[in-house]
């Protein structure tokens, strides 16, 4: 294989520079040709791709963001936009690639290595949602900033004797809600994986009152419903305090951790690796804290569970 592609694609997320970085470097080590395809699948099909070499990929590694851009394409959705798309891979000899992006990028990945184009996936997403891997890159970055909220929330919750209630993204599921709901010593975490009733909430507020507590933090994933309505609904309820906060984008972006840092590098390299060993349809997961191939088939289309015993230590841990 002499000339292979990169691409980023759906939602951004903290790592993908660093990732990019990852590949480019370690390819043209093999002396590998690499290109990069701007703006997603959108820029494949619009034949929006160049060249890259090791200065490309200079100082990016800190940021936040894709440097190639992304998009969410409805064109690729479709048969001849995919035809499209792969006519231009294989107008410049691409004979790999190498996708970053979430469930629905990869599936576009997937669809690729059904049309005959070499593709290994790698999970780019803050929801920490897709299948076969431990973590997806830039989950660590989007919690360790909802954490920050939390903790700065935590002050005037306490100042006040509030309820905060902080509102987190991650789709459908609750990863992201649960980690830093944990990790910022949260009252009340709720997910969309685990069914709950607005009045035991409110019971368990005035309950915890009755205890000694002064305030509250609830985390809600945004999968779970409405932050702004629950907190209305509390305050309603109860009489208690509420305040909300919806984190939104600001969980998207800045400096990736360490942690995504290395992992995003790390998948980078098996991608690779595992492209010039002939491989393809595969998506590059961490497990168990080792690179590992999985069958993009079976990643992709389903929803990665959260654990139940952090789900369950959060718990005990809020009493
Ligand atoms: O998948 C990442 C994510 O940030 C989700 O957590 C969120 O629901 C969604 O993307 C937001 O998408 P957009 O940036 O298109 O509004």
């Amino acid at each position: 294989m002499k000339k292979i592609a990169v691409i980023t694609s759906g939602g951004d997320c903290p790592g993908m520079n660093a990732a990019i970085r990852a590949a480019v470097r370690v390819a043209l080590a093999h002396g590998v040709e690499v290109w990069g395809i701007r703006n997603g699948y959108a820029g494949m099909i619009a034949d929006n791709m160049t060249k890259l070499d090791s200065r490309s990929v200079g100082d990016i590694i800190q940021k936040g963001g894709t440097f190639l851009g992304t998009a969410r394409s409805e064109e690729f959705k479709t048969l001849p936009g995919r035809q499209k798309a792969v006519a231009n891979l294989q107008s410049h000899g691409i004979e790999g690639l190498i996708v970053i992006g979430g469930d629905g990028s990869l599936t576009g990945a997937k669809q690729l290595g059904d049309m005959g184009i070499k593709m290994v996936g790698l999970p780019g997403s803050i929801d920490n949602d897709i299948w076969g891997t431990d973590y997806t890159i830039g989950f660590d970055t989007a919690v360790n900033t909802a954490l920050e909220a939390i903790n700065k929330l935590r002050d005037t919750a306490s100042a006040h004797g509030r309820v905060m209630l902080v509102e987190v993204m991650g789709r459908n599921c609750g990863w992201i809600a649960l980690t830093a709901g944990l990790a910022g010593g949260a009252e009340s975490i709720l997910i969309p994986e685990v069914p709950f009733s607005r009045e035991d909430i409110c019971k368990q507020l005035l309950e915890s009152r009755a205890k000694g507590k002064q305030y509250s933090i609830m985390v809600v994933a945004e999968g779970a419903g409405s932050a702004i309505e629950l907190g209305q609904y509390i305050r309603t309820k109860t009489g208690l305090e509420t305040r909300v906060s919806v984190l939104g984008h600001i969980q998207r972006g800045g400096a990736p951790t360490v942690a995504d840092r290395l992992l995003a590098s790390r998948l980078a390299e098996t991608a690779v690796r595992s492209l010039l060993a002939g491989k393809s349809g595969i998506m590059i997961g961490y497990h168990n804290q080792q690179c590992v191939e999985v069958p993009i088939a079976d990643a992709v289309g389903k929803k990665k569970d959260i654990d139940p015993e952090l789900y369950r230590l959060a718990d005990v841990l809020s009493q």
